[in-house]
Protein backbone atom coordinates (compact mmCIF):
# COMPACT_ATOMS: atom_id res chain seq x y z
CA UNK A 1 0.00 0.00 0.00
CA UNK A 2 1.64 3.43 -0.88
CA UNK A 3 1.65 6.43 1.85
CA UNK A 4 -0.86 8.03 3.20
CA UNK A 5 -0.76 11.52 1.68
CA UNK A 6 -2.52 12.81 4.99
CA UNK A 7 -3.15 11.23 8.16
CA UNK A 8 -5.55 12.31 10.88
CA UNK A 9 -5.42 11.30 14.09
CA UNK A 10 -7.89 11.75 17.25
CA UNK A 11 -8.59 14.96 15.41
CA UNK A 12 -10.48 17.28 18.10
CA UNK A 13 -12.02 21.07 17.04
CA UNK A 14 -13.81 22.69 19.74
CA UNK A 15 -15.43 26.29 19.66
CA UNK A 16 -15.72 28.54 22.70
CA UNK A 17 -19.51 29.35 23.26
CA UNK A 18 -21.42 30.91 26.36
CA UNK A 19 -22.46 28.09 26.93
CA UNK A 20 -19.61 26.24 27.06
CA UNK A 21 -17.43 24.52 24.40
CA UNK A 22 -19.40 22.94 21.42
CA UNK A 23 -16.92 19.92 20.53
CA UNK A 24 -17.64 19.64 16.56
CA UNK A 25 -15.20 17.27 15.69
CA UNK A 26 -14.54 14.90 18.76
CA UNK A 27 -11.68 12.43 18.27
CA UNK A 28 -11.32 11.54 13.94
CA UNK A 29 -9.08 9.55 12.56
CA UNK A 30 -8.39 8.91 8.76
CA UNK A 31 -5.87 8.77 6.14
CA UNK A 32 -6.16 9.65 2.49
CA UNK A 33 -4.00 8.30 0.12
CA UNK A 34 -2.41 10.21 -3.28
CA UNK A 35 -5.32 9.93 -5.95
CA UNK A 36 -7.83 8.79 -3.43
CA UNK A 37 -11.59 10.81 -3.03
CA UNK A 38 -12.70 10.12 0.61
CA UNK A 39 -16.40 11.66 0.80
CA UNK A 40 -17.31 12.46 4.18
CA UNK A 41 -21.16 12.48 4.74
CA UNK A 42 -23.65 13.28 7.34
CA UNK A 43 -26.76 15.32 8.23
CA UNK A 44 -26.11 19.14 8.40
CA UNK A 45 -24.19 20.21 12.02
CA UNK A 46 -22.05 17.22 12.31
CA UNK A 47 -19.28 18.70 11.95
CA UNK A 48 -18.01 18.34 7.98
CA UNK A 49 -16.98 21.74 7.28
CA UNK A 50 -15.56 22.79 10.57
CA UNK A 51 -13.11 18.93 10.08
CA UNK A 52 -12.64 20.33 6.46
CA UNK A 53 -11.63 23.48 7.57
CA UNK A 54 -9.46 22.44 10.50
CA UNK A 55 -7.08 20.02 8.40
CA UNK A 56 -6.34 23.20 6.62
CA UNK A 57 -5.74 25.28 9.34
CA UNK A 58 -8.72 26.86 8.25
CA UNK A 59 -10.91 27.69 11.48
CA UNK A 60 -12.40 30.90 12.58
CA UNK A 61 -11.01 32.63 15.78
CA UNK A 62 -12.32 31.04 18.97
CA UNK A 63 -11.63 27.64 18.20
CA UNK A 64 -9.36 25.13 19.37
CA UNK A 65 -7.73 22.59 17.38
CA UNK A 66 -5.81 19.19 18.91
CA UNK A 67 -4.86 16.38 17.62
CA UNK A 68 -2.79 15.18 14.84
CA UNK A 69 -2.86 16.10 10.88
CA UNK A 70 0.39 14.37 9.50
CA UNK A 71 1.37 15.84 5.96
CA UNK A 72 4.84 15.07 5.06
CA UNK A 73 6.23 14.17 8.27
CA UNK A 74 4.46 17.58 10.19
CA UNK A 75 1.90 17.81 12.58
CA UNK A 76 0.26 20.27 11.30
CA UNK A 77 -2.18 21.14 14.20
CA UNK A 78 1.61 22.37 15.46
CA UNK A 79 2.64 24.28 12.80
CA UNK A 80 2.64 28.16 12.87
CA UNK A 81 0.15 30.05 11.03
CA UNK A 82 3.17 31.01 8.62
CA UNK A 83 4.24 27.68 7.53
CA UNK A 84 0.53 26.52 7.09
CA UNK A 85 0.12 29.74 5.07
CA UNK A 86 3.20 28.88 3.20
CA UNK A 87 1.34 25.17 2.22
CA UNK A 88 -2.05 26.22 1.35
CA UNK A 89 -2.45 26.42 -2.31
CA UNK A 90 0.61 24.73 -3.66
CA UNK A 91 0.25 21.74 -1.45
CA UNK A 92 -3.62 22.09 0.36
CA UNK A 93 -6.35 23.06 -1.39
CA UNK A 94 -9.72 24.80 -0.77
CA UNK A 95 -12.77 24.65 -3.10
CA UNK A 96 -15.11 26.53 -0.94
CA UNK A 97 -18.98 26.04 -0.90
CA UNK A 98 -19.59 30.01 -2.19
CA UNK A 99 -18.90 30.57 -5.79
CA UNK A 100 -18.26 34.26 -5.72
CA UNK A 101 -16.63 34.32 -2.35
CA UNK A 102 -12.60 34.51 -4.14
CA UNK A 103 -13.31 35.82 -7.64
CA UNK A 104 -12.62 39.84 -7.42
CA UNK A 105 -15.46 41.35 -10.23
CA UNK A 106 -12.75 43.85 -11.57
CA UNK A 107 -9.89 41.36 -12.18
CA UNK A 108 -10.48 38.94 -15.77
CA UNK A 109 -10.09 35.72 -15.19
CA UNK A 110 -6.49 35.14 -16.86
CA UNK A 111 -5.36 37.46 -13.71
CA UNK A 112 -7.01 35.31 -11.22
CA UNK A 113 -4.72 33.03 -12.71
CA UNK A 114 -1.44 34.30 -13.40
CA UNK A 115 -1.60 36.43 -9.75
CA UNK A 116 -2.65 33.14 -8.16
CA UNK A 117 0.51 30.94 -9.77
CA UNK A 118 3.09 34.13 -9.48
CA UNK A 119 2.36 34.83 -5.73
CA UNK A 120 3.54 30.38 -5.15
CA UNK A 121 5.27 30.04 -8.02
CA UNK A 122 7.63 33.10 -8.85
CA UNK A 123 10.05 31.37 -11.01
CA UNK A 124 7.51 30.19 -13.07
CA UNK A 125 7.57 31.79 -16.58
CA UNK A 126 4.91 34.12 -17.82
CA UNK A 127 4.09 31.72 -21.07
CA UNK A 128 3.91 28.70 -18.91
CA UNK A 129 1.78 30.17 -16.38
CA UNK A 130 -0.86 31.07 -19.08
CA UNK A 131 -0.40 27.21 -20.64
CA UNK A 132 -0.95 25.73 -17.46
CA UNK A 133 -3.79 27.89 -16.59
CA UNK A 134 -5.84 27.46 -19.75
CA UNK A 135 -5.29 23.79 -19.53
CA UNK A 136 -6.94 23.22 -16.70
CA UNK A 137 -9.98 25.42 -17.39
CA UNK A 138 -9.80 23.77 -20.60
CA UNK A 139 -10.53 20.36 -18.45
CA UNK A 140 -12.84 22.76 -16.31
CA UNK A 141 -14.88 22.91 -19.69
CA UNK A 142 -13.99 26.41 -20.08
CA UNK A 143 -13.01 27.34 -23.38
CA UNK A 144 -9.47 29.53 -24.04
CA UNK A 145 -11.22 31.98 -25.64
CA UNK A 146 -12.91 32.99 -22.89
CA UNK A 147 -9.46 33.23 -20.64
CA UNK A 148 -9.51 37.13 -20.97
CA UNK A 149 -13.54 37.70 -19.65
CA UNK A 150 -14.35 38.83 -16.22
CA UNK A 151 -16.41 36.64 -13.74
CA UNK A 152 -19.83 38.31 -14.15
CA UNK A 153 -19.33 37.21 -17.91
CA UNK A 154 -19.77 33.50 -16.60
CA UNK A 155 -23.14 31.85 -15.38
CA UNK A 156 -22.78 30.50 -11.64
CA UNK A 157 -22.00 27.29 -12.52
CA UNK A 158 -18.96 28.11 -15.05
CA UNK A 159 -17.83 30.47 -12.07
CA UNK A 160 -17.73 27.19 -9.94
CA UNK A 161 -15.82 25.60 -12.57
CA UNK A 162 -13.43 28.65 -12.49
CA UNK A 163 -13.06 28.55 -8.65
CA UNK A 164 -12.30 24.37 -9.19
CA UNK A 165 -9.55 25.21 -11.70
CA UNK A 166 -8.29 28.19 -9.72
CA UNK A 167 -7.84 25.63 -6.58
CA UNK A 168 -6.31 22.84 -8.72
CA UNK A 169 -3.83 25.37 -11.07
CA UNK A 170 -1.65 24.88 -8.42
CA UNK A 171 -1.26 21.27 -8.62
CA UNK A 172 -2.03 20.65 -4.71
CA UNK A 173 -1.74 17.58 -3.06
CA UNK A 174 -4.63 17.48 -1.19
CA UNK A 175 -7.83 19.44 -1.91
CA UNK A 176 -10.77 19.75 0.29
CA UNK A 177 -14.38 20.47 -1.53
CA UNK A 178 -17.29 21.40 0.86
CA UNK A 179 -20.14 20.92 -0.88
CA UNK A 180 -19.17 22.72 -4.09
CA UNK A 181 -21.79 21.00 -6.23
CA UNK A 182 -25.13 22.18 -3.55
CA UNK A 183 -26.00 25.49 -5.60
CA UNK A 184 -25.35 23.64 -9.35
CA UNK A 185 -27.79 21.69 -11.34
CA UNK A 186 -27.78 18.53 -12.01
CA UNK A 187 -26.10 18.38 -15.54
CA UNK A 188 -23.20 20.60 -14.32
CA UNK A 189 -22.92 18.75 -11.21
CA UNK A 190 -22.92 15.94 -12.96
CA UNK A 191 -19.70 17.34 -15.22
CA UNK A 192 -18.31 18.97 -12.28
CA UNK A 193 -17.76 14.93 -11.06
CA UNK A 194 -16.22 13.60 -13.92
CA UNK A 195 -13.55 16.09 -14.39
CA UNK A 196 -12.35 16.10 -10.81
CA UNK A 197 -12.37 12.41 -11.65
CA UNK A 198 -9.84 13.43 -14.16
CA UNK A 199 -7.53 15.77 -12.42
CA UNK A 200 -6.73 12.96 -9.83
CA UNK A 201 -6.05 10.95 -12.33
CA UNK A 202 -3.51 13.23 -13.87
CA UNK A 203 -2.65 15.02 -11.08
CA UNK A 204 -2.59 12.59 -8.28
CA UNK A 205 -4.25 15.10 -6.24
CA UNK A 206 -6.34 13.66 -3.11
CA UNK A 207 -10.33 15.24 -2.63
CA UNK A 208 -11.99 15.20 0.74
CA UNK A 209 -15.24 16.03 -0.57
CA UNK A 210 -18.21 17.06 1.33
CA UNK A 211 -21.61 16.43 0.68
CA UNK A 212 -24.71 15.46 2.07
CA UNK A 213 -25.83 14.00 -1.75
CA UNK A 214 -24.61 10.24 -1.19
CA UNK A 215 -25.64 9.53 -5.83
CA UNK A 216 -22.24 11.73 -5.80
CA UNK A 217 -20.71 9.86 -2.87
CA UNK A 218 -21.21 6.60 -5.03
CA UNK A 219 -20.34 7.85 -8.13
CA UNK A 220 -17.40 10.18 -7.44
CA UNK A 221 -15.53 8.69 -4.39
CA UNK A 222 -13.03 5.49 -3.21
CA UNK A 223 -14.17 5.39 0.28
CA UNK A 224 -16.47 7.09 2.65
CA UNK A 225 -16.37 7.98 6.01
CA UNK A 226 -19.96 8.63 7.77
CA UNK A 227 -19.83 11.32 10.08
CA UNK A 228 -22.24 12.30 13.28
CA UNK A 229 -22.01 14.39 16.18
CA UNK A 230 -18.07 15.51 15.68
CA UNK A 231 -17.64 11.16 14.96
CA UNK A 232 -16.89 9.00 12.09
CA UNK A 233 -19.06 6.78 12.79
CA UNK A 234 -18.25 4.00 9.97
CA UNK A 235 -15.82 4.64 7.02
CA UNK A 236 -14.37 2.10 4.74
CA UNK A 237 -14.81 1.69 0.84
CA UNK A 238 -17.73 3.02 -1.00
CA UNK A 239 -19.14 -0.21 -2.36
CA UNK A 240 -19.16 -2.19 0.95
CA UNK A 241 -20.33 0.78 2.85
CA UNK A 242 -23.01 1.14 0.23
CA UNK A 243 -24.01 -2.79 -0.15
CA UNK A 244 -23.37 -3.88 3.55
CA UNK A 245 -23.67 -0.43 5.79
CA UNK A 246 -23.05 -1.63 9.80
CA UNK A 247 -23.75 1.24 11.25
CA UNK A 248 -27.58 1.90 12.10
CA UNK A 249 -27.04 5.57 11.35
CA UNK A 250 -25.10 5.01 8.09
CA UNK A 251 -28.28 2.42 7.19
CA UNK A 252 -30.83 4.97 7.99
CA UNK A 253 -28.70 7.70 5.88
CA UNK A 254 -29.11 5.49 2.92
CA UNK A 255 -32.68 4.43 3.53
CA UNK A 256 -33.63 8.04 3.68
CA UNK A 257 -32.07 8.25 0.37
CA UNK A 258 -33.31 5.65 -1.60
CA UNK A 259 -36.75 5.92 -1.10
CA UNK A 260 -36.90 9.50 -1.87
CA UNK A 261 -37.26 7.96 -5.50
CA UNK A 262 -38.50 4.79 -4.80
CA UNK A 263 -41.48 3.98 -1.40
CA UNK A 264 -42.10 7.21 -0.23
CA UNK A 265 -40.07 9.17 2.12
CA UNK A 266 -38.15 7.94 5.14
CA UNK A 267 -36.17 10.17 7.41
CA UNK A 268 -34.74 9.66 10.12
CA UNK A 269 -36.78 11.07 13.12
CA UNK A 270 -35.13 13.72 15.44
CA UNK A 271 -32.29 15.89 14.51
CA UNK A 272 -28.37 15.74 15.17
CA UNK A 273 -27.80 16.60 18.44
CA UNK A 274 -26.44 19.84 20.42
CA UNK A 275 -22.38 19.54 20.38
CA UNK A 276 -22.19 21.64 23.63
CA UNK A 277 -24.12 18.65 25.37
CA UNK A 278 -24.38 15.86 23.22
CA UNK A 279 -25.84 12.61 24.87
CA UNK A 280 -23.89 10.24 26.57
CA UNK A 281 -22.17 6.64 25.48
CA UNK A 282 -23.27 6.61 21.79
CA UNK A 283 -24.59 9.68 20.64
CA UNK A 284 -26.96 7.95 18.29
CA UNK A 285 -28.77 6.57 20.82
CA UNK A 286 -31.73 8.65 21.35
CA UNK A 287 -32.82 7.95 17.57
CA UNK A 288 -31.35 4.77 17.15
CA UNK A 289 -33.90 1.94 16.33
CA UNK A 290 -31.44 -1.12 17.16
CA UNK A 291 -30.20 0.53 20.87
CA UNK A 292 -29.50 -1.64 23.46
CA UNK A 293 -28.66 -0.99 26.48
CA UNK A 294 -25.07 -0.68 26.73
CA UNK A 295 -25.22 2.49 24.39
CA UNK A 296 -25.71 5.35 26.42
CA UNK A 297 -23.53 3.74 29.78
CA UNK A 298 -20.75 3.38 27.30
CA UNK A 299 -18.64 5.31 24.58
CA UNK A 300 -18.51 2.45 21.40
CA UNK A 301 -15.30 1.62 20.19
CA UNK A 302 -13.75 1.71 16.85
CA UNK A 303 -13.94 -1.84 15.37
CA UNK A 304 -12.96 -3.52 12.00
CA UNK A 305 -16.07 -5.05 10.36
CA UNK A 306 -14.29 -6.59 7.52
CA UNK A 307 -13.19 -3.61 5.24
CA UNK A 308 -15.28 -1.10 7.54
CA UNK A 309 -14.83 0.40 10.61
CA UNK A 310 -17.52 0.91 12.44
CA UNK A 311 -18.32 2.29 15.92
CA UNK A 312 -21.50 0.79 17.33
CA UNK A 313 -22.09 -1.81 19.80
CA UNK A 314 -23.44 -4.16 17.73
CA UNK A 315 -20.55 -5.09 16.74
CA UNK A 316 -18.43 -5.59 19.47
CA UNK A 317 -15.81 -5.57 21.67
CA UNK A 318 -18.06 -7.87 23.38
CA UNK A 319 -15.43 -8.29 26.19
CA UNK A 320 -16.22 -4.65 26.79
CA UNK A 321 -19.60 -5.49 26.83
CA UNK A 322 -21.32 -5.39 30.65
CA UNK A 323 -23.77 -7.59 31.72
CA UNK A 324 -27.22 -7.54 30.22
CA UNK A 325 -25.82 -4.89 27.74
CA UNK A 326 -27.60 -6.59 24.61
CA UNK A 327 -30.44 -6.13 25.60
CA UNK A 328 -32.61 -3.81 24.40
CA UNK A 329 -33.23 0.36 25.48
CA UNK A 330 -36.69 0.36 26.37
CA UNK A 331 -37.37 3.81 26.60
CA UNK A 332 -40.67 6.28 25.36
CA UNK A 333 -42.00 6.06 22.50
CA UNK A 334 -42.13 9.70 20.80
CA UNK A 335 -45.43 9.93 19.89
CA UNK A 336 -46.53 12.83 17.35
CA UNK A 337 -50.04 14.97 18.35
CA UNK A 338 -52.50 12.90 20.23
CA UNK A 339 -55.83 12.49 17.96
CA UNK A 340 -58.13 14.86 19.53
N1 LIG B 1 -17.81 29.58 14.21
C1 LIG B 1 -18.53 28.77 14.98
N2 LIG B 1 -18.76 29.06 16.30
C2 LIG B 1 -19.47 28.25 17.09
N3 LIG B 1 -20.01 27.08 16.68
C3 LIG B 1 -19.84 26.74 15.39
C4 LIG B 1 -19.10 27.55 14.47
N4 LIG B 1 -19.10 26.93 13.25
C5 LIG B 1 -19.80 25.79 13.42
N5 LIG B 1 -20.23 25.67 14.69
C6 LIG B 1 -21.02 24.55 15.26
O1 LIG B 1 -20.30 23.35 15.02
C7 LIG B 1 -21.18 22.31 14.66
C8 LIG B 1 -20.75 21.67 13.36
O2 LIG B 1 -20.91 22.62 12.31
P1 LIG B 1 -20.37 22.32 10.84
O3 LIG B 1 -18.93 21.94 10.91
O4 LIG B 1 -20.69 23.51 10.01
O5 LIG B 1 -21.23 21.06 10.40
P2 LIG B 1 -21.69 20.57 8.94
O6 LIG B 1 -20.72 21.10 7.95
O7 LIG B 1 -21.69 19.08 9.06
O8 LIG B 1 -23.08 21.08 8.74
C9 LIG B 1 -22.58 22.91 14.63
O9 LIG B 1 -23.20 22.60 15.83
C10 LIG B 1 -22.33 24.39 14.52
O10 LIG B 1 -23.35 25.11 15.14
S1 LIG C 1 -23.96 1.87 19.62
FE1 LIG C 1 -26.08 1.42 20.09
S2 LIG C 1 -27.19 3.36 19.83
FE2 LIG C 1 -25.19 3.55 18.86
S3 LIG C 1 -25.58 3.05 16.76
FE3 LIG C 1 -24.90 1.17 17.72
S4 LIG C 1 -26.79 0.17 18.40
FE4 LIG C 1 -27.32 2.28 17.90
MG1 LIG D 1 -21.01 22.27 6.18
Amino acid sequence: MTEPVLSVRELRVWYGTEHGPARAVDGVTFDLRPGEVLGLVGESGCGKSTLGRGVLGLLPRGAHLDGEVIYQDRNLVEASAREIQRLRGPELGLIFQEPLTRLNPLLRISEHFEETLKAHEPDLPKGEAKHRSIEVLRAMGIPPTRYRAYPHEFSGGMRQRIMIALALVLRPAFVVADEPTTALDVLVEAQIIGILADLRRNFDTSLLFITHNLGIVAEACDRVAVMYAGRIVEQGPVNDVFARPQHPYTQELLRSTISLSTTGLHYIPGAPPDLINPPSGCRFHPRCPKAMQVCPQRFPERVPVGPQTVECWLHGPDELMPDGGREILVREEITVADEA
